[in-house]
């Protein structure tokens, strides 16, 4: 997720656009980098466009502009949250055509930015950037008209963005287009504003237009035009915002958590874009950097990782079990290399980690490459410590993740573990029809997951009648095992309740003695394999009087028998459940936590990550 910041009307645009992108730092903050318009003389009438980078956040760049004349009225910014291409100021946007007088910042991902690169093999790159890609295709179209130029290029890619382009020959106007990543237009007097969300301009109008989907517009000082796909004029409605700054950064979320909690279905689909083979049931993870061959070598694969990614892991094991049938086990990372683990050369150990940082989970990665194991790295921060110790892997593309809790690399994790799943199962045992059946249902998930947030509300209230117990159980059984595990974590981590978690066969062998009508009981009892299994231990839980929320499957008439407090979730492949699942428990700890008061984005004695051992 980046953050893109645009000016054109009458004042200086550098002070506009390096305030905008300050706001914009919590999409974001790997580069940042702006581009303005400077008019040579106005005799000539000869412009240029002038632009400075910085790797790392925007005080960076700020140092770097002050000592320069960066002067002129119309100009373009960017902050990046790398997803192609390393942390190095050559990827920092905004990014040129070969001429020096185009030149876009964007947010998002193109899918065939290699096929695309490979089609303009007379142009020179100097990044390793999708973006970059972009602004060559549209140069390659440019014949005068800027706005036909963007249309054109933007029919041939494939992927998601919301971008700016800018040309020297061309300072009266700003192009701006979106698809999948949001764009809102700032309307002043005699001036324009753009940007990925309203925070940057709402210090000079309130008064906005987003633009939707599949539309383009030309903005310019005195007026702003908006074209449909067809390429038809359309008339849009201008709202008016009622967000301070920070209401805006967290888009009209209370805090960081909830936000990244509905973020889910979103990132979800950045998951798995790309990725997916519907037509042949696969997957393909392009970073993992390993043969066929030596994928089907591999006899064991190892999942190291903490916290939150150790319970994302779990739910890869079976995964990788059940479609791969490679015998695959997980380890905290702070235990792995204690335990003198067996390593060989057709071991796969994937290092899971939202932050790339985790220094038990790096220290995991060291041991696990000594003893010669193919090492691939999970991870949401391109180009962090473990991304580049690791010999390849995948990025989950959650974009930031501000609130210490995680939610959506959780999910994301999740995702992209049962997408290797299916790589390797489709090299083995898994038939074109099943892989089919996972990749048809993965893509019906962020719907899905819609509609368990859509419960938020009556999970406020359940929140609300069990704020005040001081001890919670989690249940689930199988594939649901780790999800109690998660959502037993995420209300202890963030409300402060102590909360125990244990897979449903095993209450009876003593955690049941903790039950009581004071010891509530969460449980997870979804109609799959386990559902007549978890039915019983449900009732072993009754029989104590510890009062059940129960999460069951839409239509399961048999719960309200067993609970008076259900939540149901959308049907879905047993693999996927865990998708759906931990949603609800994400939101029953936030919606607890803020009824007690809690800091939920900063819980205390936590950090975001975990650089210590
Ligand atoms: C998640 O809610 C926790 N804050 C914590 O367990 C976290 O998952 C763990 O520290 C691992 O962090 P990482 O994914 O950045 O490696």
């Amino acid at each position: 997720m980046c953050g893109i910041v645009g000016y054109i009307g009458n004042k200086q645009a550098l002070p506009i656009l390096i305030g905008g992108l300050r706001r914009l730092e919590y999409r974001g903050y790997d580069s940042a980098g702006v581009a303005i318009i400077k008019i040579q003389d106005t005799d000539s009438k000869i412009q240029m466009i002038e632009s400075v980078k910085a790797v790392g956040k925007i005080d960076m760049l700020a140092d770097k502009v002050k000592d320069k004349k960066l002067d002129g009225t119309v100009g373009i910014a960017h902050t990046r949250w790398a997803t192609h291409g390393g942390v190095i100021e050559q990827n920092a946007h905004p990014h040129f055509g070969c001429d020096g007088k185009l030149v876009i910042v964007h947010n998002g991902i193109i899918e065939n930015y290699r096929e695309l690169k490979e089609k303009m093999k007379d142009h020179k790159f100097v990044s390793e950037t999708d973006t970059e890609v972009l602004a060559h295709l549209i140069e390659s179209h440019y014949d005068g008209d800027l706005k036909l130029a963007v249309e054109t290029a933007l029919s041939h890619v494939r992927g998601t963005y919301g971008l700016v382009v800018m040309h020297a020959d061309h300072p009266e106007e700003l192009i701006a287009a979106r698809l999948g990543s949001p764009l809102v237009i700032g309307m002043g007097e005699n001036e324009h504003y753009i940007a990925s969300d309203a925070t940057p301009m709402l210090a000079y109008t309130k008064k906005v237009m987003f633009l939707e989907d599949g539309e383009i517009a030309e903005i310019k000082k005195d007026g702003v035009k908006i074209y449909n796909l067809k390429d038809e004029l359309i008339t849009k409605h201008i709202e008016e915002i009622e967000w301070n700054d920070e209401q805006a950064q967290k888009q009209g979320y209370e805090n960081f958590m909830l936000k990244e909690i509905h973020d889910q279905p979103t990132v979800f689909e950045d998951a798995i874009r790309g990725r997916v083979n519907l037509e042949e049931g696969t997957a393909h993870l392009g970073g993992l950097n390993m043969t066929d061959d030596e994928m089907r070598s591999i006899e064991r694969i190892v999942l190291i990782a903490c916290g939150t990614a150790s319970y994302a892991a779990m739910v890869g094991k079976y995964a990788f079990e059940r479609l791969a049938g490679i015998p695959t086990e997980v380890d905290y990372a702070s235990e792995f290399r204690y335990r003198d683990p067996i390593i060989t050369d057709k071991t796969l150990v994937f290092a899971i980690s939202q932050s790339g940082e985790t220094a038990d989970t790096l220290a995991a990665v060291r041991e696990a490459k000594r003893k010669g194991a193919f090492v691939r790295g999970i991870v949401n921060v391109v180009g962090s410590t473990i991304a580049r110790e690791t010999d390849g892997g995948t990025y989950i593309h959650a974009g930031p993740e501000l609130a210490v809790a995680s939610t959506k690399a959780y999910t994301n994790m999740v995702a992209i573990m049962i997408l290797y799943a299916i790589q390797f199962g489709r090299l083995k045992r898994v038939t074109l029809a099943t892989g089919q059946r996972l990749i048809t249902a993965l893509l019906e998930i962020p719907e899905k997951m819609n509609k368990v947030l859509e419960q938020n509300d009556k999970i406020k209230d359940l929140a609300q009648k069990y704020k005040d117990c001081k001890d919670m159980m989690f249940l689930g059984r199988g594939i649901n095992y780790p999800v109690a595990l998660e959502g037993s974590l995420k209300l202890k981590e963030i409300s402060y309740i102590h909360a125990e978690a244990y897979p449903g066969g095993e209450m009876k062998h003593g955690p049941i003695a903790l039950l009581s009508p004071e010891f509530p009981t969460f449980a997870i009892m979804v109609k799959d394999q386990l559902y007549e299994k978890m039915r019983s231990n449900i009732e072993e839980v009754k029989a104590r009087k510890s009062p059940i929320i129960l999460l069951a499957t839409e239509g399961d008439n048999c719960a309200k028998e067993l609970a008076e407090d259900v939540i149901y979730v959308p049907d879905t492949m047993e693999l996927l459940e865990p998708l759906l699942n931990t949603l609800p428990l994400q939101l029953f700890a936030y919606h607890t936590a803020v009824m007690l008061g809690r800091d939920v984005d900063r819980p205390r004695n936590l950090a975001k990550s975990v650089t210590v051992e």
